[in-house]
């Protein structure tokens, strides 16, 4: 059987994306319009000028997967659309097309939660390096020689909407997930973008703590270790758990919650009288078409420099213990870390670091791959592809949708 080529679309939040991957393992084409630009004067994402750049945006950047991997619409042989979660008119736009596209070219149509995307980011990517081999996570085999994947995976998925810990299983072509923590307030993205805002760095923030991050103190600021007010809200009577089967119902939860060390930021600004010098920044570098690295570090003194380390340290480490304690906790063979917020540097190597001490392996997606694409759609509806479990034309929007 000739490998399928799947096209994948992606409008879940502020990201227009497409790309088609073959066989779930290679990635032929990947375009991703950014919206930053729009949305950056507000702060954050807009979900109406989201939809609206959706619409401006989505035929041009299907047409253009499409001609960069040297395929044709009638040429691909199935579609994967991003179902939710996300921003309702956002998926709706990538819906009502991937549906319209299915239906003149008679193609398959194949509905894909978005963070079930970002878990096989990491899939597609490895076994694009000929990794994950022999593991009975490639269903068609793969010839090149590389580590297996080992099962249970536990995955993190963090980005600007979601703080999430799966804990994933295969079963027969598919993954079969189990939440085993989530954020209670803030994401962890989210943490990254209020703060920024705060100090005016400007949106989103994450990039820009990430690497301003390197140039201050990460032990000048002590903050507060994250408390959870109820750290196990799901505890079962012993007779549910008898007759309940999963680690989701009642096994122990490792949930994050971030608005804690945002609000010790907010008061530390406070305390410091720090709020002069930051109208000062957000002005000065509201002036600024595209701010680089010197433009950034040229108006935050030495105090906003270490106060930007360590909000990002104690984030981090927060992040890295609990989920390499949910590890230890469920034995999970391998760790992925997908998501936006997987791109900062001082993460990867906080995982890498801690993870190697506990003789764990750790994945990452590319930075590319990391943040909203359409190959992880399209990587994640291979497996569907195979099993034939195709989408009817009623399917609607899921902005709250599960994992499971
Ligand atoms: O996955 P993503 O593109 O969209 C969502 O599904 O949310 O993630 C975007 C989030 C934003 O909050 C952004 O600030 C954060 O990921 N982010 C980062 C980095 N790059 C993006 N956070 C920390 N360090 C980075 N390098
Ligand atoms: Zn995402």
């Amino acid at each position: 059987m000739p490998p399928a080529f799947i096209l994948g679309i992606e409008s879940s939040c502020d990201e227009t994306a497409a790309a088609v991957v073959s066989a779930g393992e290679k990635m032929v084409s990947n375009i991703v319009a950014s919206q930053i630009a729009t949305h950056q004067p507000f702060g954050g994402v807009v979900p109406e000028l989201a939809s609206r750049e959706h619409l401006r945006a989505i035929v041009p950047v299907v047409r253009q997967a499409l001609e960069s991997a040297g395929q044709t619409y009638q040429s691909i042989d199935a579609i994967a659309v991003t179902q939710g979660p996300g921003l309702a008119g956002a998926l709706l736009v990538g819906i009502t097309y991937a549906k319209a596209l299915a239906f003149a070219l008679e193609k398959p149509l194949i509905a894909v939660n978005h963070l079930e995307g970002h878990i096989h980011a990491v899939l597609l990517e490895e076994r694009q390096k000929g990794g994950f081999s022999g593991d009975d996570a490639s269903p068609h085999g793969s010839s090149v020689s590389g580590g297996e994947l080992k099962f249970p995976v536990l995955a993190l998925v963090v980005s600007g909407g979601h703080t999430h810990l799966y804990l994933a299983r295969q079963k027969a072509e598919s993954w079969t997930y189990e939440n085993v923590g989530r954020t209670r307030d803030d994401a962890a993205g989210e943490a990254f973008d209020k703060v920024a805002k705060l100090l005016g760095l400007g949106y989103p923030g994450g990039p820009v703590i990430d690497r301003l991050s390197a140039h201050g103190d990460a032990r000048a600021v002590k903050f507060p270790a994250v408390q959870l007010k109820h750290p196990d809200r799901r505890t079962l009577s012993a007779d549910a758990v008898k007759t309940s089967a999963t680690a989701e119902d009642h096994g122990p939860r490792f949930d994050f919650s971030y608005s804690g060390i945002k609000t010790s930021v907010l008061r530390y600004v406070e305390t410091h009288n720090m709020r002069d010098s930051i109208e000062a920044r957000r002005k000065a570098l509201s002036s600024i078409a595209k701010p680089k690295l010197e433009d950034y570090l040229l108006h935050c003194d030495r105090e906003t420099l270490n106060l930007i380390a360590s909000f990002q340290y104690a984030l981090i480490e927060d992040l890295t213990n609990k989920t390499l304690a949910a590890a230890r906790e469920y034995n999970a063979a391998t760790v992925f870390v997908s998501g936006g917020v997987a791109a900062n540097q001082e993460l990867r190597q906080t995982f890498e670091r801690k993870a190697a001490e506990q003789g764990l392996p750790v994945f990452f997606p590319s930075r590319p791959l990391s943040t909203d694409n359409a190959a992880m759609i399209a990587a994640a509806a291979y497996p569907k592809y195979l099993a034939r479990d195709f989408a009817s034309m009623e399917f609607s929007a899921e902005p709250g949708m599960v994992l499971r």
